[in-house]
């Protein structure tokens, strides 16, 4: 089967391109609130910027909330265009992970997989039992810092590590309806053994192999393995998936893969080579980048 692809330059807070109803499954991984790595990306927003010049100026704990707040404002619009563009009954699956973070001394766990799903449910989503990813473990951590050092095996000043992240699970209305003996959505099938594994809440493996070059590490990369057992689960062969923070375009090449259609967005142009080199898969699909105007 032919599919087509497209990857939008373009922040998916507004999705212009998409109609509303029109789009089977999201599946994503968003910039992490909280976590070092975003917070470049999350400045870019003035509102963000201004609580970050604030914090410089105190150590005011109202300011870190307000900055967790407006970082989830941010991805909150987004979730919004999701429910906009799905069709009813379609899914919507956000990996993220908690972050844990010392700010002016005081360490503190940011719990983004609850803040999202009050979000998603106040937007009108149904939330579904999630699936919890189970990295290889790594250092448990002492007063926050990465290493229990000397005193490890003493009770009581160690944190648990946050070695799990989440995929939450949502649908936009009711379950979705199908003619019967609908001949994609029997070639769509999984078989009883990727059934018993996939919909069970646990998923153990590694996370994506990070190559060596500054800006593919920093696309945070989130294993194929994810994407494509979540795309087999909730969509049929034909139909359309989005991805609406793109990274390096794992969500495109398992979508071409699995004889989906889909629709990525990015905000970075950097990304193109990477983008284009991991979605170069196959002549059976056609893929088409296309660059906004403005943003
Ligand atoms: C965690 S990464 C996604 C990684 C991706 N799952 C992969 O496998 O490569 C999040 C991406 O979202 C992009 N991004 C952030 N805000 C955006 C927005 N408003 N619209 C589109 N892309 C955005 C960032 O530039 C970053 O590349």
């Amino acid at each position: 089967m032919q599919t087509q692809h497209r990857i939008i330059f373009g922040n998916s807070q507004q999705m212009s391109e998409l109609e509303d109803g029109s789009v089977q499954l999201m599946v994503t991984s968003p910039p992490y609130p909280m976590i070092a790595m975003w917070d470049e990306l999350f400045v870019k927003d003035p509102k963000i910027a201004d609580f970050f010049r604030e914090l410089d100026t105190s150590s005011n704990g109202e300011t870190v909330r307000q900055i967790y707040g407006s970082m989830h404002d941010y991805l909150a619009k987004v979730w919004a265009e999701t429910y906009r563009v799905l069709v009813d009954g379609g899914i919507a699956c956000i990996n993220i992970g908690d972050a844990t973070r010392s700010i002016n001394g005081k360490f503190q766990l940011y719990p983004n997989h609850s803040r999202i799903t009050e979000v998603c449910e106040k937007i009108g989503f149904t939330t579904l039992p999630y699936i919890l990813w189970k990295k290889p473990t790594t250092k448990p951590m002492y007063k926050g810092k990465g290493a229990f050092l000397g005193s490890g095996f003493l009770p009581p000043n160690a944190y648990v590590t946050l070695d799990c992240e989440f995929i939450l699970l949502f649908r936009k209305g009711k379950l979705r309806k199908f003619p019967p003996k609908d001949a994609l959505r029997y070639e769509s099938v999984f078989t009883k053994k990727e059934r018993d594994e996939w919909f069970s809440q646990i998923w153990s493996f590694k996370g994506a192999r990070q190559t060596s070059t500054d800006l593919e590490r920093r696309t945070a990369a989130y294993p194929e393995e994810i994407a494509n057992r979540l795309i087999r689960m909730f969509s049929v062969k034909g139909e359309l998936v989005l991805d609406p923070f793109l990274g390096s375009g794992t969500t495109t090449k398992i979508a071409i893969q699995n004889e989906r259609n889909s629709i990525g967005y990015e905000t970075d142009p950097n990304l193109l080579p990477i983008i284009t080199k991991k979605t170069d898969t196959t002549k059976e699909a056609i893929v088409k980048i296309i660059k906004r105007q403005k943003n």
